[in-house]
Order: C-alpha cells, then structure tokens, then sequence
C-alpha cells in the first residue's frame, strides 16, 4: 500500500479517509509483531520526536515516549511546560517554532482546543494531537477503534455503548468518528441531559450513515453491548466545582451492573478512571483497559510515527 501519511499531521479524526486508517491500522499490526518478536527496531534512528505536553498525562505520555524509543529515535520529552520559556511568557506560537528546530515531529496536548492544528500551521514537520482540550484524540480513537475490530474482527453490526462526561471527554469524540468511518454500527450515548454527546460529533455520526441512540439510564441498555466504553467526569472542565461533584459518580460499574454484561463483550476505559469503575471490575476478563488497550496504543503510536517519517511503499 502506498505510504499517503508521510510528512502529513494527524490533528482530527475528520482529515483522514477510511484508506489512511486502514493503512495505520495495518502498520499497526506490523509494529505489534515487530514488539512481541525483538522489542522494537533502529528504523528511527537519527530523528527525534518532541513531546510538547501543555497538560498532564501519563499514558499518552509514555507511550508516545516509549514508540519512538523501540524505533531507535530520539526525543525531547517535555511533560508539562513549567519548566520552558512558557513559564516566561513566551507565545504559543515561538514555542512551537523553537521545538521544531530541534526535531523531526511534534506531538501536541493542550487544554485547549485547535492548538495542535494551530501548531501545525506554524511548522513544516508532522504535528499529532496527542489531546486538545474537549475536542478530540485522535490516536486514542484510532487505537480503541483497531481494538475493537481486532476483537470482534469486524465494526458492522456491533453496538457500542458509550457511557459518562461524552460532552468534555475527548476520546469518545475520536472514537465516534473512527467507528463510523470504519463500519456500520450502533451507538447508545448514555449520559446526563449536561454532558451529552455535543452536537458536531453527533451530527457526523448521522452523515456517515451511523446510528445513534442516546438515554441516561445505564442498567437499561449495557446489556445491549458489544463494547461498554466508561470515561472519567473530566473535573478539569468544571468551572463550578458542586456541579462536578454532583456528576461525579453519576455511572459506576460495578460488579453488580458487570452481570448484565454480554459474555463476549468488552470493557474499555481510555484511563484514568477516577470512581467510575470498581477495582473489583479489573481482574474480570472482558475488562481490557489495563492489558490490551495499553498495548495497542503503543503500537499504533510506533505505526504513526514510521508512516508520518518514513516515506516509501509499505
Ligand atoms: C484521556 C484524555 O487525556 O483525554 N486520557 C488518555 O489520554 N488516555 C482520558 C481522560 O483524561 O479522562
């Protein structure tokens, strides 16, 4: 397959075709042999990879460290911005110019949306957005999207039940938008009336010829899926702090709600969780979020980085 990723951004779901993800998604499991086989390779030798995280992260973080670290790469590992010239006040903008100087790739987190595209716009080296505020993750998307399908082999036909803060979480975004381009399925939004799904991310999944159903009541409906997705309350975005404790333990998993669960089904779960699923869940064998999710998202980070910096037929 030819390599039409190379040099390009991956800032949104929205600017990549089905073709681009199948070819990520095949790199993906070149890259996930590659590990299991010899630990990594040389291939990246000679580049390096900033991260330029303006937010916290420990996941996101480490595996985009560790992917360009299997690949013989370099890297300038910024986590947090404390301690740069942000603190100094330097703009946005310098601080990416000055990064890109050093480096073959950025990857980007920020609490605010449109940063990493913005940054894309002021360097001529692959920018990743590795999270900008309540808009998208793209890489998190990508890779929940290849565990699904990995899983189950196929997205059409699945349901898929996307449960807590869908207006402020950034993942169930990306993975929105990555499932209806990769398959016909059902999705079941089960949030409160607050923390809907936003308006855009449901608008795509109905041009893309998705369904979506949406209910706040979770016991009536996770028997239902084929894949339970839990996300966090994001207290971040909370400007009134009684309102997050409010919602805070709005869904928890627990093993009583886990009987109602599809023997085959998964549970996945971006990480952190904070209240929404008990520990009691985590040793349960449809629970994937400490095993598989984790290391597929390595992989998939270690495929970006060799389509977006290596040119040449795959
Ligand atoms: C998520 C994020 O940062 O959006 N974490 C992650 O990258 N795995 C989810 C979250 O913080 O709730």
């Amino acid at each position: 397959m030819k390599n039409f990723l190379f040099g390009k951004d991956i800032v949104s779901i929205d600017s990549l075709s089905k073709e681009h993800v199948e070819l990520i998604f095949e790199k993906t499991r070149e890259m996930a042999e590659l590990v299991k086989k010899k630990d990594g390779d040389r291939r990246l030798e000679g580049k390096i990879i900033t991260t330029a995280f303006f937010e916290p992260s420990t996941r996101t973080y480490s595996s985009f460290v560790a992917a360009a670290q299997r690949l013989g790469a370099g890297i300038i590992p910024l986590n947090g911005m404390t301690n740069t010239s942000v603190a100094k006040g330097e703009s946005f903008e310098h601080t990416i110019k000055v990064l890109s100087r050093y480096s073959n790739c950025l990857v980007v987190r920020h609490p605010e949306p449109g940063k990493p595209a913005e940054a894309a716009g002021f360097v001529d080296i692959p920018v990743i957005n590795a999270g900008d505020g309540i808009n998208e993750h793209p890489t998190q998307g990508l890779f929940d999207t290849y565990t699904i399908r990995q899983y189950f082999g196929k997205i059409d036909g699945l349901t898929v039940v996307m449960v807590g803060d869908l207006k402020n979480g950034r993942t169930v975004h990306s993975l929105t938008k990555t499932l209806v381009k990769m398959g016909k399925l059902t999705l079941i939004y089960v949030a409160p009336g607050v923390l809907r799904m936003p308006n855009d991310v449901r608008n795509t999944v109905v041009e893309m010829g998705g369904r979506f159903d949406e209910v706040e009541n979770l016991a009536s409906v996770i028997s239902l899926a084929d894949v339970v997705y839990m996300t966090r309350v994001q207290k971040e975005r909370f400007l009134d702090h009684t309102e997050y404790e409010r919602l805070k333990d709005y869904y928890v998993l627990d093993k009583s709600l886990l009987h109602k669960v599809k023997k085959n089904a998964l549970i996945m779960h971006p990480l952190p969780i904070a209240g929404e699923i008990t520990s009691e869940v985590d040793s349960d064998s449809r629970a994937i979020y400490l095993t598989q999710e984790l290391s597929n998202g390595l992989y998939l980070r270690m495929a970006l980085l060799d389509l977006l910096l290596l040119q040449g037929r795959k």
